[in-house]
């Protein structure tokens, strides 16, 4: 005889912000309710919502939606299972959650600064309750990385991952590549389209993509959450020459995340970086997003997909809701660790300090055309033992007294670069503005 199904009745979450990904949320929850409703075994209803101006006019039907400025009032809401935080930003998102969880509730986000910067404590204060902090949309928006390192590589030993974990500066870099745009023009364009942050400044100083950096690595080396030992480099430094000689010369700039075990310690570094154009993460464009990860099992694996915007980030906001409602009725106990490791078995392997890393390099520099100028440059590296792969001397334009050179290095351990590119820039003939890329061959 057919067993018949116990109806739960609906798990009732509320949203803190309504925003790109709050409206994008309600959005893809409205849509697809049935398909969500039968994956999930209940029905999920949004009650409550908070935005700060309940005026504006937003993409969304807030029809049964209890709509309030006070988003401490849907934390402390009694009939809310579920608080799903898309404020951004640590303050008040930190104070939210952390009283989410003290009323016992689950919390879904997609804020990889608090998960970054407060993870060690927010996850212990879940783990404390017994509930959930599920953060899937924090890192490359629509891409399920975080799962596909914590469940479905679980059997790895990850060696490294390199990523494109900005949407806003691969939008930003592609654009320049693709059709030579104005740098505060295209970044208008990410805001515009809702990729780039509250404050763009987190996106192209690289800080975005290194509290994203921060969550894999933890999740893919069972490490704490460092994010003040992230080496961060953004593209604000990057022209449109960089960009075009780049090309010249077989390769893409692209802004890439790197955590790299090594035996002395991990490597965790954001960078603007050289990447080969046989390379497909080379080809990863716009706001697309791509993770090249190196299990020693799996070998080399890339995901990609929209790394920002409204739907692709509530496809993962969506799923980790659908998550949170299986697990309501799972021992606490058997959950799936918050940082893929179970809590008391984190690693203390030290992060490597940037001079005990190694990197291939570009380098551009503008010289005064006369003799001997260049083979004071290759003298000065050959001392520092830096051998060179290639050198490029574009033609310098009518009348102009100064010519481009681009030199592209083997690979060199930092504090020898330090010192070559201090030693040229004392050259005379050379302006004081030395460009350094770093480049990666993955061979
Ligand atoms: P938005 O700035 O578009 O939305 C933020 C929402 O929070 C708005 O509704 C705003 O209200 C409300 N809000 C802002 N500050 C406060 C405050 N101090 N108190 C109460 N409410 C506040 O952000 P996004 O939707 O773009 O981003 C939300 C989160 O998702 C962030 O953590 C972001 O990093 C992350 N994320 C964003 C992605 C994207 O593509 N945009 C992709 C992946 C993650 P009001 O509307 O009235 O101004
Ligand atoms: N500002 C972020 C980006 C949003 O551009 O990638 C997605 O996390």
């Amino acid at each position: 005889m057919a067993r018949r199904r116990v109806q739960l009745p609906p798990v009732k979450i509320g949203v803190l912000g309504l925003g790109t990904v709050g409206c994008g949320t309600l959005n893809v929850l409205a849509r697809n309710r049935d398909e969500i409703a039968r994956r999930a075994g209940r029905n999920i209803e949004v009650v409550a919502a908070s935005a700060r101006d309940l005026d504006k006019q937003r993409p969304i039907d807030t029809q049964g939606i209890r709509l309030t400025t006070d988003p401490f009032s849907v934390v402390d809401d009694p009939s809310i299972e579920i608080v799903v935080e898309l404020i951004g930003g640590t303050d008040p998102a930190r104070e939210l959650v952390m009283r989410a969880l003290d009323n016992g509730k689950d919390v879904v986000t997609a804020n990889k600064a608090l998960i970054a910067l407060h993870g060690n404590e927010v996850f212990a204060r879940a783990q404390a309750q017994g509930l959930t902090v599920a953060f899937e949309a924090a890192v490359a928006g629509g891409i399920p990385v975080i799962k596909t390192l914590r469940e479905a590589l679980a059997g790895n030993a990850v060696e490294w991952l390199a990523g494109i974990i900005n949407g806003t500066c691969n939008y930003m870099l592609t654009a320049m590549s693709e059709r030579s745009a104005d740098f505060a023009e295209v970044l208008a364009e990410a805001q515009a389209l809702g990729y780039a942050e509250a404050d763009p400044s987190f996106d192209i100083d690289g800080i975005d993509a290194a509290h994203k950096l921060t969550i894999l690595a933890s999740i893919a080396f069972g490490i704490p959450l460092q994010f003040d030992k992230v080496h961060v480099e953004g593209i604000r430094n990057i022209t449109l020459d960089d960009v075009r000689y780049a090309e010249a010369l077989g390769y893409r700039i692209k802004h890439l995340g790197f955590a790299k075990r090594a035996a002395a310690g991990i490597e965790l570094r954001v960078h603007p970086t050289l990447v080969p154009r046989r390379v497909m993460l080379a080809h990863v464009n716009g706001v697309m997003n791509g993770i090249l990860i190196r299990g020693d099992a799996v070998g080399p694996m890339l995901l990609s997909g929209a790394g920002a915007g409204a739907d692709p980030t509530a496809s993962s906001v969506v799923a980790d809701i659908v998550d949170v409602v299986r697990a309501l009725t799972v021992d606490p106990n058997n959950r799936v660790p918050h940082l893929a490791f179970r809590a008391d078995s984190l690693s203390e392997a030290p992060i490597l300090p940037m001079a005990d890393v190694e990197s291939a390099y570009y380098l551009r520099l503008s010289a005064v055309d006369q003799p001997g100028v260049l083979a004071d440059i290759t003298r000065i590296l050959a001392d520092l033992r830096i051998s060179i792969e290639a050198i490029r001397q574009p033609e310098a334009a009518d009348g102009d007294a100064t010519v481009s050179i681009i030199i592209l290095t083997h690979r060199v351990g930092e504090a020898a670069m330090n010192a070559a590119v201090e030693r040229i820039a004392r050259l005379s003939g050379i302006g004081a503005n030395i460009t350094r890329i770093r480049m990666e061959e993955f061979a």
